[in-house]
C-alpha cells in the first residue's frame, strides 16, 4: 500500500475527514501529525519557530518508540535515524563507582528486534529526520513561525487563534477551525490554560542537569581519554550521592555528549536552558574520579549548557471541557530524563489519539479524545515515575550491597514499557473503553 509513494505499514485507510490541528512540531507533534496522516485524517501542524533548527542533545527513544518509528514507511524513517543513533551492542555500558572510579558492572545492550530498535542521538538530528518525512515524505502541512496565544471550541469544532499581525494562506484570517486541536507546545504549554481554566506553572525538580555535546578533537588528542573515541561508540556512568555523570560517544566516536545531574533549586524562567559554567561543573565533581574532570576539560565552554528540569503534579486532565482539545506529550506530561521515555511517551499519545479518532469516526471526536486520556493515563503515570525511582536509586546507592549484587545499579529496562506497542494496544482496547466512557 502506497502513500504519497511510500509504503506506511498499514493497510491504507479510507479518510475519515476528521480535521486535525496539531499545535508544535517537536516529536509528540509530528508524531501525532504521521499517526493522524496514517490513520486518515487530515491534518495540519503551526509551529512558533520561524524555522527548523538542530536544537538540543542527547535524546532517548525506547524500543516503544522504535515499533512506531518502523511503521513508517516500512522501516524507512528507521533506516535514516540509525546512522545518527549510538552502537553499543559491542561496548554495553559501563557503570562506576563515583570516586574510585572503579567499573562495578557492564551492562550489556540487548538485542533488540529489527521492527523495535531503540535509539539515542542527537535531539536536532533525529528531530530533523522525522521532520523531513512529516513535511517532505508525507507532504502534511507544517506552517513555521505561527505562534498560538489561545485556543477555543465549543460542541461543534475547535480551533487556534493567532498572534496578532499573522495571516494563514493569503486570508486574513486569525482564527482557524477544525474538529480536534493536539496542543503538543511543549513543557511551557500554553494550552493548558485552555484546557485547565487555570494558570499552571512549571516547578523545579530540585534538578539540573549541565549538558554538551562537542567533536572529539581534543578527547582523541590525549592518550588518557583517545580511548573513548578511535574504537567506536561508548557509554559511561559515574553514579554518585545525589549526582550522576553519564558519558557517551556517538556516530563511531566522532561525536561526544555528556550529561551531569546535580540538585538545583533554581526557580524556573520561561528558557528551557542557560549557558553553562564549566569552573561550577569541575567545582560539582571535584571528589569524583579524576575521569570525570578530565572529560569536562575537553568540553568548549560555549557548548555547555544548564538546563533545569522542570517538573509538575499530574495533571487531574489532558482534555478541555467540550472534549476538543487535547495536551499531548511534555504539555501534559514532562518526564524527567532518568526515565529516558519522554519523547517515547509522546509518540505513543499520537499513536493513541490517532486510532482512537479513526475507530470514533467524525461524529465521536469529543468521546475518541476521552478514550484517548482513558487509555493513555495509567501507562504515562507509571512511566513518569520511574524517573524518580531511578534517580532515587542512583543517587542514594548503598555501595555494600552493590558489592554483593551489582545487578541492583544497573539501568530498569521493564518489558512492561519496552515491549508495549501502542497502536496494538488501542485497537484492541477502543470499544470497551467507550462503553465505559459512556455508561459513566
Ligand atoms: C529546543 C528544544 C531542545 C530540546 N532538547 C532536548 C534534549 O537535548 N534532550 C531531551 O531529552 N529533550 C530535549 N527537549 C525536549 C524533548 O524534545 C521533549 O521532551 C520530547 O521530545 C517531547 O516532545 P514534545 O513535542 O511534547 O515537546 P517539545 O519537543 O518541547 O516541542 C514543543 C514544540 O511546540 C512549539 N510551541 C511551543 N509553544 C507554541 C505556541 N504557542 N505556538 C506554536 N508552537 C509552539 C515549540 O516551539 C516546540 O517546537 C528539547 C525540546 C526543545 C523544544
Ligand atoms: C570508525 O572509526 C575508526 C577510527 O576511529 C576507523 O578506523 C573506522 O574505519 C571507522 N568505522 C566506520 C564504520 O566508519
Amino acid at each position: 500500500m502506497t502513500v504519497n509513494g511510500h509504503t506506511n505499514g498499514a493497510a491504507e485507510r479510507p479518510k475519515t475527514g476528521i480535521k486535525v490541528i496539531v499545535v508544535g512540531a517537536g516529536f509528540g507533534g509530528l508524531g501525532a501529525a504521521i499517526e493522524c496522516h496514517r490513520q486518515g485524517h487530515d491534518v495540519e501542524i503551526y509551529e512558533a519557530f520561524p524555522e527548523l533548527k538542530t536544537l538540543g542533545d542527547i535524546i532517548s527513544f525506547g524500543p516503544n518508540a522504535g515499533r512506531i518509528f518502523y511503521r513508517w514507511s516500512n522501516g524507512e524513517v528507521v533506516r535514516r535515524m540509525r546512522p545518527l543513533s549510538i552502537d553499543l551492542r559491542k561496548y554495553g555500558f559501563n557503570i562506576h563507582k563515583y570516586d574510585t572510579g572503579e567499573i562495578v558492572i557492564n551492562q550489556k545492550t540487548p538485542q533488540y528486534a529489527e521492527d523495535a530498535p531503540n535509539f539515542n542521538g542527537h535531539r536536532g538530528e533525529l528531530h530533523e529526520v522525522v521532520f523531513n518525512y512529516a513535511r517532505d515524505d508525507l507532504k502534511i502541512p507544517i506552517h513555521l513561525g505561527h505562534k498560538i496565544q489561545t485556543y477555543f471550541e465549543d460542541d461543534k469544532q475547535s480551533g487556534i487563534v493567532l498572534e496578532d499581525g499573522r495571516r494563514v494562506s493569503s486570508t486574513l484570517e486569525r482564527k482557524i477551525a477544525a474538529d480536534v486541536v493536539i496542543a503538543s507546545d511543549g513543557v511551557r504549554s500554553k494550552a493548558r490554560k485552555s484546557v485547565l481554566g487555570y494558570e499552571d506553572k512549571p516547578k523545579s525538580s530540585g534538578y539540573a542537569v549541565w549538558r554538551a555535546w562537542f567533536p572529539n578533537k581534543d578527547m582523541l588528542a590525549d592518550p588518557e581519554t583517545a580511548h573513548f573515541c578511535n574504537n567506536g561508540d561508548t557509554f559511561n556512568g559515574w553514579i554518585g550521592p545525589d549526582m550522576h555523570f553519564l558519558f557517551s560517544t556517538i556516530k563511531n566516536g566522532s561525536d561526544c555528549c555528556w550529561v551531569l545531574t546535580h540538585p538545583d533549586e533554581h526557580d524556573i524562567d520561561e528558557s528551557w536552558s542557560f549557558p553553562g559554567k564549566l569552573s561550577e561543573v569541575k567545582q560539582a565533581l571535584k571528589e569524583w574520579d579524576p575521569m570525570c574532570t578530565r572529560i569536562i576539560s575537553k568540553t568548549p565552554e560555549d557548548m555547555l549548557v544548564d538546563w533545569k528540569l522542570v517538573y509538575r503534579d499530574p495533571l487531574p486532565t489532558w482534555v478541555s471541557p467540550s472534549g476538543r482539545i487535547l495536551l499531548l506529550g511534555d504539555s501534559a506530561h514532562p518526564f524527567l530524563p532518568t526515565s529516558a521515555q519522554g519523547a517515547t511517551q509522546a509518540l505513543e499519545d499520537g499513536v493513541v489519539i490517532a486510532v482512537c479518532l479513526r475507530r470514533g469516526g467524525k461524529e465521536n471526536v469529543p468521546t475518541s479524545v476521552r478514550a484517548h486520556e482513558k487509555i493513555r493515563y495509567d501507562r504515562v503515570r507509571q512511566t513518569q515515575k520511574t524517573g524518580e525511582s531511578t534517580r532515587d536509586m542512583w543517587h542514594k546507592t548503598n555501595w555494600d550491597e552493590v558489592k554483593k549484587n551489582p545487578e541492583i545499579i544497573q539501568f530498569p529496562r521493564q518489558e512492561w514499557i519496552f515491549d508495549f506497542d501502542a497502536e496494538k494496544n488501542a485497537e484492541e482496547i477502543y470499544d470497551n473503553v467507550v462503553k465505559e466512557i459512556l455508561a459513566a
